[in-house]
Parts: C-alpha cells; structure tokens; sequence
C-alpha cells in the first residue's frame, strides 16, 4: 500500500470519469455559493484518487475563476475503512507520479478523508455542495445468495438468482440515495456513473431526481 497502484493500473476507470467533466462543471457552474460559506465536494468510494485527480482539478480551477481565491474548498474523500488512504494523500502532495494536484496548485484548498460505508450517512447534514462517484455504487451491501457455476453476477444462469441480486440492487440503491440526499445541501447535486444500464444519475436534493442516459 502506498505507491497507488491501483489506480496507476486502471486506464478504463480515468476514461469513464473524464467523460464526466463537463456534466460536473455545469454543476459547478450553475452553484450558487453564499459569500462566507465553504464549498464542498466528495469523492464517494474514490480509492486512492487518482483517477478522479483530473477531475476535481477542472472543478476547483472552475470555482476558482468564478468566485475567486477567497472561497475555501474542501474535498472529502470517501471509502471503506480497509482503503489505501495513504496512495491518495501521497498522490494529493505530488509524492507519486500521476496527474497534477489542485491540492498543490490552488490555495484555500482542503482535504479529508471518511472511512465509513456509504451505504450509511457518512457526511453532516446539508454539507455537501457536490457529490460524485465512479464505478463504485455497483458493490452491493451483502451477497443475496452464492451463484450456481459461476463467481460474477453477470454470469447468472438461474432465474431465482437474478430475482435476489435484482432486489439486492434496488434495496441498496434506495438505501444509498437516501443517505446521499441527507448530505446534500438542498438543491445541489451528486452525481453517480456506475456500471449499469442506466450508467449517469443526477440526484439533485430537495428538488427532484434527472436521470441522464449515457452522453447526455
Ligand atoms: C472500482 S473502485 C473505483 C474507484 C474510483 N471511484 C474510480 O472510478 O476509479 C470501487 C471503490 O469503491 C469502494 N467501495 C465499495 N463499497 C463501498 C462502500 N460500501 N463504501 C465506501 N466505498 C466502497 C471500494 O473500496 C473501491 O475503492
């Protein structure tokens, strides 16, 4: 632990989150930050950050043109207690190679990190400004049941099997949104790309859910 390999290694997972940028900038864009306040984003199920590096720089490049240097920023990284949580604080001091670090490069930034579950509230209420998450959401809480011939979901032959990982999925998912929207300060928005058929969701608090198919 420590060197960032996992993300180093993970070249699909940079795609997926670059394709993300411009939909984040438009939420940043159309923020409206109350002067005196904090500006907050989290990285939900973010590993050791590398691969949303470049994309939380475009967001604190855009905040900071937009409202000056005056207005603190502070990310917060969220994962399982088990993460490498040391990878991404080498990585947010520019200690291992990879993309730049808005850390390093913008002033009034702030890190920290949430080694909770979140499937529970793992932020204050109404804190968050902006939420995200990439390829994370998809890991259910628990296993429904053990899958006939096969280890992977994807490869499900019986009927009955499909049917409890299904409900699995919706459970957690509404268990999941619910925690997000008791973060959320109201009207502001998360968003989630997942590996599903429905791959980018907007949840906007307070105001209603935008559900976007994929390069909307
Ligand atoms: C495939 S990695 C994706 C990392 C990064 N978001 C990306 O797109 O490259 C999935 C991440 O979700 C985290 N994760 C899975 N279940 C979680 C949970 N219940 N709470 C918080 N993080 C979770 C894993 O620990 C892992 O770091």
């Amino acid at each position: 632990m420590g060197l960032g390999s996992t993300q180093t290694n993970s070249i699909g997972c940079y795609n997926v989150i670059l394709e993300s940028v411009p939909l984040m900038l438009e939420s940043v864009k159309s923020a409206s930050v109350k002067p005196g306040s904090v500006f907050t984003i989290v990285d939900y199920g973010c590993a050791d950050g590398g691969t949303s590096m470049p994309l939380l720089y475009a967001c604190v490049k855009e905040l900071r043109q937009t409202y000056g240097d005056d207005l603190p920023i502070h990310v917060i990284y969220e994962d399982q207690p088990v993460n490498d949580f040391k990878s991404l604080y080498l990585r947010l001091q520019g200690l291992i190679p990879g993309p730049n670090s808005y850390f390093l490069d913008f002033a009034n930034t702030f890190v920290s990190t949430c080694g909770t579950n979140f499937y529970s509230q793992c932020i204050p209420p109404e804190s968050v400004n902006l939420g995200f998450s990439s390829t994370a959401m998809h890991w259910l809480r628990d296993k429904p049941c053990d899958i006939t011939g096969a280890l992977h979901h994807t490869m499900i032959t019986v009927p009955e099997e499909t049917e409890k990982f299904k409900n699995q999925a919706a459970h957690d998912w509404e268990t999941l949104l619910l925690a997000r929207a008791k973060e959320l300060v109201s009207g502001k928005k998360s968003l989630f790309r997942q590996l599903a058929p429905i791959i980018c969701l907007q949840l906007v608090s307070g105001l209603n859910r935008d559900v976007r198919s994929p390069g909307a």
